[in-house]
């Protein structure tokens, strides 16, 4: 393989012999359920003798929001966890490389030593199959602290920061932020968010806050503007916003640096919190348009601690039990 070893991560042996047909199975149903953007699944996966290669597809057309490909690199992070974990359930070291060569992501994972799963690997493996997107209103029941430790800690590791967003000053800046992106970047976001909103409390605070973002950006002013003179549904103004990102578990999920092999890095992070929340009862949903405005990311880094590039925004909840999903 040729390109720079960015990410090598530790010394594996040589291969012995080949994946069995059930490992394989196992592998490559991993793989295939792992999240992505728009469903594109943009990578492809190599089985050899004990070595599983993830190749990113630069074929797959990159969204026009999108076009430095970060989404196609975090769903690649996301897949090479669920990757990492199958291997760890079959009882194997998983000896992970990671490299970036043309701006394209490939990981090859190794497993050729024996080496016991933990329970905790375990428990997020099988919350592979089960876990899903889920894009409308929670329930009311709250997300206790200790869960929300795990999850936050499961999208943690070194350089790699998940942070949930807390109180109503962080709260309120966030929606400005995503209803600032919404009039920006229009249609699929503003459905998203509309999902997102359709049993938003009503009447929040009515401040008026300038993040120094670019009004210009605006292709008009006040509501009408996102979806009430348009052909758009109609979204939720950043009060709404603010008041249901304030009554649910919204983590941002950084990353030291912005470069390719970060963008992997934020899609294992991801996954792992998705899993560990997954596998404690709760529902999730990825969001990672409004990051792909560059002036975004950077409010969003100053308003968290200002050290980590903001990657992707998770909200997390128990399922309403009075909604048929
Ligand atoms: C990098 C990335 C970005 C995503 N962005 C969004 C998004 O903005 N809105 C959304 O509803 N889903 C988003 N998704 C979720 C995908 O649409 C979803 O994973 C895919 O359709 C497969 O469905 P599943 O998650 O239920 O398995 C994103 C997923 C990834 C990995």
């Amino acid at each position: 393989m040729s390109g720079l070893p960015v990410g090598r991560r530790s010394r594996y042996e040589n291969p012995g012999t080949a994946w069995s047909a059930d490992e394989v199975a196992i592998l490559s149903d991993a793989v295939l359920h792992a999240p992505s953007v728009q469903n594109t699944r943009p990578w492809s996966l190599t089985l050899q003798e004990r070595t599983a290669v993830l190749s990113e597809l630069a074929e797959v057309p990159l969204p026009e929001q999108d076009l430095e490909g970060r989404d196609r690199r975090i769903s690649c992070g996301a897949a090479l966890e669920n990757l990492v974990l199958a291997v760890r359930s079959l009882g194997w070291a998983a000896d992970v490389d990671v490299r970036v060569a043309g701006g394209a992501v490939t990981a090859t994972v190794i497993g050729a030593r024996r080496a016991v799963v933990t329970q905790v690997e375990n428990r997020r493996f099988r919350a592979i199959s089960d876990r899903r997107s889920h894009r409308p209103a929670f329930g009311s029941r709250a997300v206790s602290e200790d869960i929300r430790d795990s999850v936050r800690s499961a999208a943690t590791s070194p350089g790699v920061v998940g942070r949930w967003i807390s109180g109503h000053i962080e709260a309120l800046a966030m929606g400005w932020m995503l209803d600032y992106a919404a009039r920006v970047l229009q249609a699929d976001y503003q459905r998203a968010l509309s999902m997102w909103c359709q049993a938003a409390p009503r009447g929040a605070a009515e401040q008026q806050v300038d993040f120094g973002l670019d009004k210009d950006a605006f292709t008009a002013t006040g509501l009408g503007a996102i979806g009430l003179v348009t052909s758009h549904p109609h979204v939720p103004d950043a009060c709404q916003l603010a008041a249901q990102i304030e009554c649910e578990s919204v983590l941002v999920i950084s990353t030291r640096a912005d470069e390719p092999y970060d963008h992997v890095r934020a899609g294992e992070a991801v996954e792992d919190a998705w899993l560990e929340a997954t596998s404690r009862g709760l529902v999730a949903s990825i969001m990672t348009q409004p990051l792909h405005l560059a002036e975004v990311r950077t409010r969003l880094e100053d308003l968290l601690d200002g050290m980590a590039v903001p990657q992707a925004l998770m909200r997390f909840g128990y399922p309403d039990p009075h909604r048929r999903h």
